[in-house]
């Protein structure tokens, strides 16, 4: 089957989907985007996805390219002609097409473009029962970090750094070495009297969804959550390390910059509360 994407009003092929040259967020990352799952034919956070979209448009003082109603009748039909039951879809909004020069364009229309692939439960459960490996970085981004921009190039270069240590995730870290979050994931420990850390939201991370959910999950099932910045040398040491994304879910941490956490295994606390999460997406 071939993939649909939306473009600007149009169903197309996912092979003959394009922009113009001089779409701003081509030419100036000038955009914005999301990335939602689908599970078992079910949106998961969907309303959280787009609360943070507008969010993230207003920061960059950038029109919406249709209203959420609209967008919301768009992302089923685009789910519908890719028969996508579990998977993603991809949303990008963009400042729109006009003569290449910095300052916003005076009349431009915003570019909305999404795409939606098939992902597998399966394979995502095989390697949240092995556990995965990331590496530290220093995080060299903007402190604009909450706005969920296209403008992606440090988180880039972290994940290839990861990569090519043959690790699935780059944590980075600030200038007090205090870690702020993976280059797509959101980080959390378990210290070793159990308890549950993750940073704050604040200009330094993305506020991410499933973190707001599993936190909720976490408050209604009476679990204590410490928000606070959490240092590389408590990473390195915690008992558990898991990480949160709309791709990963909760991925349990095994190893950080070579070595071992616990005993190398998804701890227990990381994969209940993985568990815990996706029972409450499939149900
Ligand atoms: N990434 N931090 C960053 C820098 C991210 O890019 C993401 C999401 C997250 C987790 O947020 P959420 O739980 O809302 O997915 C944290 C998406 C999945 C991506 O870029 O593909």
């Amino acid at each position: 089957m071939s993939r649909i994407a939306y473009v600007n009003g149009q169903y197309v092929p996912h092979g003959e989907a394009a922009v113009h040259i001089e779409d701003r967020g081509y030419q100036f990352a000038d955009g914005v985007y999301e990335v939602i799952p689908i599970v078992n034919g079910k949106m998961i956070g969907e309303q959280g996805h787009m609360d943070r979209l507008w969010r993230s448009m207003d920061e960059l003082q950038m029109d919406a390219p249709m209203a959420p109603g609209p967008m919301k009748i768009v992302m089923r039909e685009v789910l519908r002609q890719n028969k996508v039951e579990t998977g993603l879809i991809y949303i990008q909004v963009t400042r729109g097409v006009a003569p290449r020069d910095h300052p916003f364009p005076l009349d431009a229309v915003p570019s909305l473009v999404m795409t939606a692939k098939k992902t597998s439960m399966d394979a995502a459960d095989a390697k949240a029962d092995k556990g995965v490996s990331v590496i530290t970085t220093p995080d060299i981004r903007w402190n604009r970090c909450d706005i969920k921009s296209v403008a992606l190039l440090p988180n880039v270069l972290a994940k290839q750094a990861a990569k090519e240590q043959g690790a699935y995730e780059a944590f980075q870290y600030d200038a007090d070495g205090n870690i702020t979050e993976g280059s797509s994931t959101n980080a959390w420990i378990v210290d070793q009297d159990g308890t549950l850390i993750t940073r704050p939201t604040s200009n330094s991370i993305l506020a991410g969804i499933t973190r707001a959910e599993l936190l909720d999950l976490l408050e209604k099932e009476g679990i204590k959550v410490e928000l606070r910045a959490f240092s590389k040398d408590e990473l390195m040491n915690a008992r558990e390390v898991f990480l949160t994304s709309s791709s990963s879910y909760v991925q349990p941490v095994v190893e950080v910059d070579g070595k071992v956490i616990g005993n190398g295994k998804p701890g227990s606390i990381s994969s209940n509360l993985r568990g815990i999460f996706k029972s409450y997406m499939q149900n």
